[in-house]
């Protein structure tokens, strides 16, 4: 069989990668990676040489990767990181992204829901009885949202990368779920007060994000959050990968496929959503009483899980009108 060698220089290789039928010595991967993301930036018209970046760390590969390419690449970028109160994961995710930052001299935003906010993700779960990741994804979102905004940043980006946007859209697909479809592309512009947002890491597997890290010497967490268990993403992640086990590309056809080809047909879900807000909601927006953020109802769905979810903090200033058997007497 004949030996493979580096694409580049011909040299010893570190990796294969069949779905592009090349493989690479650990320099000319790590360009690889790095050109993958600056194409993706410059196809999807992303942001500018200029722009001033935010990007949101999980502690995890992919974002670790992100912010490391993103600084080679000659961005002014900052690191975001949310400390969510799921015990050990948590802090030990915050510490990875610290020692990072602080190993390549950046500087990083560090963002405590327990201490701002008062109550955790646990907390969030018990007290509305869904799973985890549904008030997890909405409070992230909303962090996200305001330190952009109020930072002046430009843009946010996330370290979503083929698996995940693969797996998220083969969920969308099997429900046909068009409102999210309309959403799954990895630009939204700036609209009704939220920032830009973007997913530069589309074109980069789960594979090679660890193997960068690995060239790289980024620690990063391994663990996968434990409350996430039963997640129907993982289920889909697996299922894909057994698909581009047997033809490899399958995830990129796929993924890509969907952009070029059929999330056009979803252009007016797109358009009404942008008319709308980034929820998808047709309300007029007006600013939350509590927090100021752009919101259909009077009081966000964050703070309304604030005042949910950490009893003892300062109630949100909504007027209630009270149940005939709540008034004394
Ligand atoms: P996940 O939703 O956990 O798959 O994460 C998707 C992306 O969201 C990550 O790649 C990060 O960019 C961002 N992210 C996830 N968790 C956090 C966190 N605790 N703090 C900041 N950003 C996060
Ligand atoms: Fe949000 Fe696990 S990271 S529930
Ligand atoms: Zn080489
Ligand atoms: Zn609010």
């Amino acid at each position: 069989m004949k030996k493979l060698r580096c694409k580049v220089c011909k040299g010893p290789i570190v990796i294969e990668l069949r779905q592009h039928n090349v493989a690479f010595c650990a320099e000319h991967f790590i360009s690889f990676c790095q050109n993958q993301v600056a194409r993706t930036i410059k196809k999807f018209w992303m942001f500018g040489p200029e722009a001033k970046v935010l990007v949101a760390v999980s502690g995890g590969k992919d974002s670790l990767a992100l912010w490391d390419i993103l600084n080679e690449l000659g961005y002014d970028v900052d690191g975001l990181v949310i400390g969510l109160g799921i015990g050990e994961y948590s802090s030990s995710s915050t510490q990875y992204t610290r020692d990072f930052a602080e190993s390549r001299g950046l500087n990083l935003i560090e963002y405590d829901l327990a201490s701002t906010h008062g109550f955790t993700v646990p907390d969030a779960a018990k007290a509305t009885s869904r799973v985890p990741c549904s008030s997890c994804g909405m409070s992230k979102r909303h962090i996200f949202d305001s330190v952009a905004i109020d930072g002046d940043y430009d843009v946010v980006v996330t370290g979503h990368n083929l698996d995940d946007e693969a797996a998220v859209l083969f969920g969308n697909v099997a429900r046909w779920q068009s409102e999210y479809l309309a959403r799954q592309h990895p630009v939204l512009p700036a609209q009704n007060g939220f920032p830009r947002k973007c997913k530069p890491l589309i074109r980069l597997s789960e594979r090679e994000m660890a193997a960068y890290c690995v060239l790289r010497n980024i620690d990063y967490i391994v663990e996968e959050c434990p409350m996430a268990a039963g997640n129907k993403h993982l289920e889909y992640k697996d299922l894909l990968n057994q698909m581009e086990v047997d033809s490899p590309g399958a995830k990129h056809a796929f993924y890509f496929g969907f952009l070029d080809r059929a999330s056009k047909l979803f252009a007016d879900d797109f358009e009404k959503s942008l008319q709308t807000n980034a929820h998808g909601s047709e309300e007029p927006l007006s600013p939350c009483t509590s927090c100021g953020r752009p919101s259909s109802n009077a009081v966000c769905a964050f703070c309304k899980l604030v005042e949910r979810a950490a009893p003892t903090s300062e109630p949100v200033s909504v007027e209630i009108t009270p149940r005939p058997d709540m008034i004394d007497g």
